[in-house]
């Protein structure tokens, strides 16, 4: 959840300072954009060219660089933060924090901030277990900044007890499942079908269609952004998810698709299938390459199982099930009996006469028609803002059906 996620490593004076090096690795192996902000005392124990070095960026310490003759403007750093991580929080920093003093670039950046704070104390054992320490932590909870809490072990005065700050890799695995949790589909399942269907005629020919995957993805990549655990059932295609955490399933023909799709359906919140399946496929698919006669060549067609359909019939009152129509003409009217035939809760509509809709493009213009027949027409739009569209309404039924 950590990707493309713009955040500041707060790091105070503290022996623990060194596995400030650790996490900032681990942050930006996560796909995040850090920024390191030093107390002046931090920098008695690791030094700025570490740490930039391991954050890609200079790493700022007070409000002037006099090298670069920069002021570094502590509200626009507390504005441009999507997180703010303090780590290690010394006793002295969390005092100021709880206090609301600013003396120096870090603790301004922290009273700027508009986003979530999170704080690793370390120190001493009798530091930590002393009143005023406690009564800042509660402090600080109260401000809704989230506390992760030390280890107990042996610290760097020699003394064993409560005090270590938590591992990077914990760090980094606490913030990051709070993020989840905090998303408005966290804990939602969410199947998605993608791409085409290839249906063997012989061992090298099939019968395919030009879906290249494109929406599917977009939809699949949204879903997971807003925390859902998303299931992509996907056909032949280049495209590639952006969020590892999703599920992928390959299929070729209608026929897999149906399976993985009946494997997945039961256990979730919705589904949207998105995918361009065959209507029909070879009744039998030949066992050698077929040789070319002088006559004419007939295949024979059999109807595959409409898997939409399929999972209409299954629906229960709590999932959302939305499908795709691409049509040509009398487009609304085709639509609408697809939304119905299929007991969907809403149909996404693109006509090929739309210029910059249907396959292979990049962007997408649709129409959504709901149960009621509410149709909301939105205008071209890249595919990824498509899937945006598209997921608010599913997000939005999950929430009225749940
Ligand atoms: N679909 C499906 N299983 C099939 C065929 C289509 O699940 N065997 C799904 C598609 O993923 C899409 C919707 O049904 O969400 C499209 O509806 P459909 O009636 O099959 O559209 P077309 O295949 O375009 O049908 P027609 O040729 O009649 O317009």
């Amino acid at each position: 959840m950590l990707e493309g996620k713009k955040i500041i490593i707060g790091v105070c004076g503290s022996i623990a300072a060194y596995k400030s090096a650790t996490l900032i690795r681990l942050l930006v192996k996560a796909g995040a954009t850090v920024q390191v902000v030093m107390t002046p005392d931090a920098t008695n124990f690791i030094t700025p060219l570490t740490l930039s070095t391991l954050s890609k960026r200079p790493v700022l310490v007070n409000y002037f660089t006099p090298e670069t003759g920069e002021w570094n403007n502590h509200v626009e750093l507390g504005l441009w933060a999507d997180l703010l991580i303090i780590a290690p929080a010394s006793a002295n920093t969390l005092a100021k924090m709880a206090g609301g003093l600013s003396d120096n670039l870090l603790t301004a950046v922290y009273l700027s901030a508009k986003c979530p704070v999170y704080f690793a104390p370390a120190m001493d054992l009798d530091m930590w277990k002393h009143d005023a320490t406690r009564q800042n932590i509660a402090q600080l909870q109260s401000y809704n900044n989230i506390l992760i809490k030390p280890g107990t072990g042996e610290l760097a005065s020699g003394l064993h007890g409560e005090g270590r700050m938590a591992e990077p890799e914990e760090i980094v695995q606490f913030i990051d499942d709070d993020v989840k949790s905090k998303l408005p589909l966290a804990g939602k399942k969410i199947l998605v079908t993608a791409g085409p269907t290839y249906e063997a005629i012989d061992p090298v020919r099939f019968i395919g269609n030009h879906s290249s995957g494109k929406m599917g993805f977009a939809i699949a990549d949204r879903f997971a952004s807003l925390g859902a655990d998303v299931t992509l059932v996907t056909g032949p295609t280049a495209e590639k998810s952006i969020y590892r955490q999703i599920k992928r399933i390959d299929i070729t023909s209608a026929a897999e698709m149906l399976d993985a799709c009946l494997r997945y359906y039961t256990d979730s919140n919705a589904c949207v299938m998105c995918a361009a399946v065959a209507d029909y496929t070879p009744v039998r698919v030949a066992t050698q390459k077929i040789k070319k006669h002088d006559n004419d060549f007939h295949i024979d067609l059999k109807k595959t199982v409409d898997i939409l359909k399929t999972l209409g019939q299954q629906k229960t009152n709590n999932q959302v099930l939305v499908g795709f129509a691409l049509e040509t003409n009398d487009e609304e009217k085709n639509a609408i009996e697809k939304l119905q035939k299929k007991n969907l809760d809403f149909i996404v509509l693109n006509s090929l006469n739309d210029k910059g809709a249907g396959f292979k493009t990049d962007t997408n213009k649709i129409t959504i028609i709901d149960g009621k027949l509410y149709k909301t027409t939105f205008d071209l739009k890249d595919k990824d803002q498509v899937a945006v569209d598209i997921c608010n309404k599913v997000t939005e039924l999950i929430n009225a059906k749940n």
